[in-house]
């Protein structure tokens, strides 16, 4: 167990700024540093570091913690895994013990499901059995090395192997019906594999989360189908993933370029040819969550899809995601409706390569693809053609590309090159008019502002802290109650107050965590005078006042006893006077 004093010595002796800036760039305005946040998908700078308060925040996505959230958040690991990182870069010696351990107890069984799974596989080619499978795998280029490296396996033609084994290890049958590996039929339980190639799917952090099986023995893939993945679980979510992340993940920030490709057999091809700084997709389209995962990884991205159209029209697709975070890609397109996996093995791995290093523009691409079915002899297909290219220059910001484009549009179409440029122009306007209509602004009670900016100053003066204490005022919403009190027993703790160390103790809750970063980067004064505290303490206390007032006039209205309604209308009547006090004072103070 690592003490708060451990924790915050590492903490201490790193700073935010260098350790956000190994990740994303950062540029200096005033006194904070800004850049495009990793947490959402987003092209605009909301991402805010403030060296002076060692916390980030994002205007836009709320995403906010000290030094320690952001290594967890963008690593996807653990607060202890995240505080070992930090303490290696200051050169301080923790022990965090064993890693796996912290695995959520919820899903540990599931883990521990795949993890036998995967040895059992895994041992199962190495045998006699596994022989017409190793075979399949040599002939489609693949070595004993990719084998081991990627821990391919074989699931067998029994039935109930695995089943027997998980059965050994105790498992209960609703872990293993919720594995995706065991089914329950008429006869009892068995394997849902026979037969196929195991390539296990690892998470973003390297876990096997599920396996997706092949089938090789020359069956009819129209009979059967060609992969089966293991259902979508909790820990197993395709439009959440991407195959070969974890391992991809220094290659990529080394190129600050990364590749993907479609399904785990193209991904393993490229990857032995030593194009390492490659993901995949696993049969599904490419999703927001996606999106964010690849901008943590690089700021270059190539799409290598299949080169059949479903794979063209998928590049658009994955593409335009993409684009909407801010990150153009580059495409290669393979000829003769190639996979890679296809294309290398007819054009060698050089002519591969030479295509990784020449993508073309993702606004090239989309000339061609767009141009495909139309007949330029037709004016319509033409106005067409030429709507759509419009229409996705305006969201392109490079100006120079902008320029290039609306000169090939302009031969193409025969148009004249100003009539087009008008047309973009126009289009940008109305796109920022919508822009404009969408922001609203939300507005807060009194009573909300008064607890926030109450809090803002408790973050910033023992006395405002101490004030509050003796005020007892009991602060109407939960959350800024909690926070409060939070930041008092802090105080108490340690004769100080530190913000980014507050937010070790909300580390499992990120609503608090985002709402001292609300509150901290609220544009208030630094300044303040007591009168303006004591105003927010009356405005919370009339609050508890007025609504215990209102209480207790209900209940007047249910009693018919004589003497209860006497000393009912007896502590109304305090209250009242407690209510006009509360004004009093403000008038008099104000005077
Ligand atoms: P492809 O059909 O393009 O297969 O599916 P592939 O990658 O070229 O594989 P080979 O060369 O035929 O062996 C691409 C991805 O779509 C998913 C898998 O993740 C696969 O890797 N898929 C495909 C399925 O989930 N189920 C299927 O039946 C087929
Ligand atoms: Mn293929």
């Amino acid at each position: 167990m690592l003490t708060n004093e451990q924790i915050n010595n590492i903490k201490n002796s790193i700073n935010i700024v260098d350790i956000v800036s190994n990740y994303i760039p950062l540029t200096k305005k005033g006194k904070n540093y800004f850049g495009v946040c990793p947490f959402h998908p987003d092209s605009d700078p909301s991402f805010c570091v403030s060296e002076q308060k060692q916390i980030y925040t994002c205007f836009s996505c709320k995403a906010t913690g000290n030094v320690i959230h952001f290594v967890m958040n963008y690593e996807n690991i653990s607060f202890k895994e995240a505080l070992k990182i930090l303490a290696d870069k200051a050169n301080i010696n923790i022990d965090i013990g064993d890693t796996k351990r912290i695995i959520s107890d919820k899903n540990s069984k599931l883990y521990d499901i795949y993890d036998t799974a995967l040895k059992f596989y895994q041992n199962n080619i190495n045998t006699a059995s596994g022989k017409t499978a190793k075979e399949y795998l040599y002939s489609r280029g693949f070595n004993d090395e990719i084998i081991k490296e990627f821990m391919i396996g074989l699931s067998l033609t029994n039935h109930d192997l695995l089943t027997k084994i998980l059965v050994n290890k105790k498992n209960s049958y609703e872990d293993m019906l919720k594995s995706g590996l065991v089914v329950k039929n008429n006869y009892g339980y068995s394997d849902i594999y026979s037969n196929r190639i195991m390539f296990p799917i690892w998470d973003v952090t390297g876990k096997v989360v599920g396996f997706s099986g092949r089938i090789f023995n020359g069956e009819d893939t129209k009979q059967f189908a060609k992969y089966i993945n293991t259902k979508e679980t909790p820990i197993f979510k395709k439009g959440e993933l991407l195959y070969n992340y974890h391992r991809a993940k220094n290659s990529c920030r080394q190129k600050n370029c990364v590749i993907i490709v479609e399904g785990q057999l193209d991904l393993i091809r490229v990857y032995s040819i030593g194009v390492e700084n490659v993901i995949a997709t696993m049969g599904t389209a490419f999703t927001k969550e996606h999106t964010l995962l690849v901008k943590r990884l690089a700021s270059n991205v190539i799409i290598c899809f299949d080169g059949d159209s479903a794979g063209a029209k998928a590049t658009i697709a994955c593409g335009n995601e993409l684009t909407s975070i801010g990150i153009t890609p580059k495409i290669i397109r393979l000829e003769n409706n190639m996979d890679p996996d296809e294309y290398i093995k007819s054009n060698g791995k050089e002519k591969f390569i030479e295509k990784v290093d020449n993508p073309i523009n993702f606004i090239d691409f989309k000339l061609s693809f767009y141009k495909n079915d139309k007949d330029f002899n037709n004016n319509n297909d033409i106005a067409k053609y030429v709507n759509t290219i419009i229409d996705e220059l305006s969201k392109i910001d490079d100006e120079i590309l902008k320029e290039l484009t609306l000169k090939k549009l302009s031969i193409e179409s025969n148009l004249d090159i100003d009539f087009l440029r008008d047309s973009l122009n126009k289009k940008k306007v109305n796109v920022k008019k919508e822009i404009k209509n969408i922001k609203s602004t939300v507005k807060e009670d009194k009573y909300e502002m008064a607890s926030k900016h109450l809090i803002y100053y408790m973050l910033r003066d023992k006395k405002v802290i101490k004030m509050y204490n003796n005020s007892k005022v009991f602060i109407p919403d939960e959350k800024y109650r909690l926070l409060a009190k939070e930041i008092s027993g802090f105080y108490i703790n340690n004769g100080f107050i530190d913000v980014s160390a507050l937010m070790n103790s909300f580390t499992n809750n990120e609503d608090m965590i985002k709402l001292i970063g609300e509150i901290e980067f609220l544009n208030l004064n630094n300044e303040y005078d007591i009168l303006q505290i004591n105003d927010y303490i009356n405005v919370l206390k009339q609050y508890s006042i007025n609504s215990e007032i209102n209480r207790l006039e209900q209940q007047m209205h249910t009693i018919n006893n004589r003497d209860d309604k006497l000393v009912l209308a007896q502590k109304l009547l305090e209250l009242k006077k407690e209510q006009s006090k509360i004004v009093e004072e403000k008038l008099y103070e104000r005077d």
